[in-house]
């Protein structure tokens, strides 16, 4: 058993998910759960949420709250985030903020709607922003605690097939580093995660979109090839939640 391991070292600890319902957060859910949380799940896609709860109770290991709820919405995630805490006994320990959205891969600056830009800063950055608020809300400054924003390698060390996509990613990373900065007098830590390319429901969207505007099939077909998987992000996140990774620090490049 290594040290990240012991399937009760998250025993006790009260974890915010959000994205919950799918690919990378229903890893982590999973795997948080089994390693004895309680397990605080988002996301705003109810039949996928559903399964994820059932997969935690199934294995009966950690316990499991659900909200569904819109994270661009103030008063659906502040609401979501109130209850979830009420119910876990008003303390919050960790939380891994996962949900985010791909749209306009491979679509040139000349044929980027700004609806589409929108939707896509609006979910993934100010998503960031809004979880991190209400869910800071209800954490002790003077017990460890620690905030994972999910953001990507693309944007931050790597372009990004969609421009919306890659600002949005770029931005959770420069909000996290200074969010990081603003705590620096209390016990929270704040870490960016950045995945590489990762088999999920977005991925598997993001490549067919990226064939239909005219992405070469052979490179497509390469990326398919080396995809990671959820469970090996998701082992990350719950390694950064874990008391012993007391010594990680800023952000994190994973997969
Ligand atoms: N899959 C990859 O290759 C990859 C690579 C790098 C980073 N990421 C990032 O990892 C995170 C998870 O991605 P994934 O691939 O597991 O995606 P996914 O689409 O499989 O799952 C995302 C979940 O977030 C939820 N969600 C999306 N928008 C929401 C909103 N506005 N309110 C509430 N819930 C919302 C969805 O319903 C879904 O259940 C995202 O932030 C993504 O940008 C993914």
């Amino acid at each position: 058993m290594g040290l990240f391991d012991d399937v009760g070292a998250l025993a006790g600890q009260v974890v915010l998910v959000t994205g919950a319902g799918n690919g990378v957060g229903r890893a982590a859910a999973l795997l948080a759960a089994s390693r004895g949380a309680t397990v605080l799940c988002v996301d705003r896609d109810e039949a996928s949420m559903l399964e994820t709860v059932g997969l935690i109770e199934t294995a009966g290991r950690g316990v499991a709250h659900y909200r569904i709820a819109e994270i661009t919405s103030e008063a659906d995630i502040s609401r979501a985030i109130d209850q979830l805490v009420s119910l876990a006994g008003g303390t919050l320990d960790a939380v891994l903020h996962v949900a985010g959205i791909m749209r306009g891969q491979r679509v040139p600056l000349s044929e980027l709607t700004l609806d589409t830009w929108t939707e896509v800063i609006v979910t993934n950055l100010t998503g960031a922003f809004l979880v991190s608020k209400y869910a800071l809300a209800k954490m002790d400054p003077q017990r460890v605690g620690v905030v994972v924003l999910v953001a990507s390698r693309s944007g931050i060390t790597v372009p990004s097939g969609s421009l919306a996509y890659g600002a949005s990613k770029g931005g959770i990373h420069g909000y996290a580093m200074s969010l990081e900065k603003q705590l620096s007098n209390t016990s929270i830590r704040v870490h960016t995660v950045c995945p590489g390319d990762v088999d999920t429901p977005l991925m598997r969207k993001s490549l067919e979109d990226a064939l239909d505007n005219g992405a070469d099939p052979a490179e497509i077909a390469k990326i398919r090839q080396s995809l990671g998987t959820a469970e090996e992000i998701a082992s990350v996140l719950v390694h950064l939640i874990d008391p012993a990774a007391w010594g990680f620090s800023g952000t994190v490049m994973a997969g």
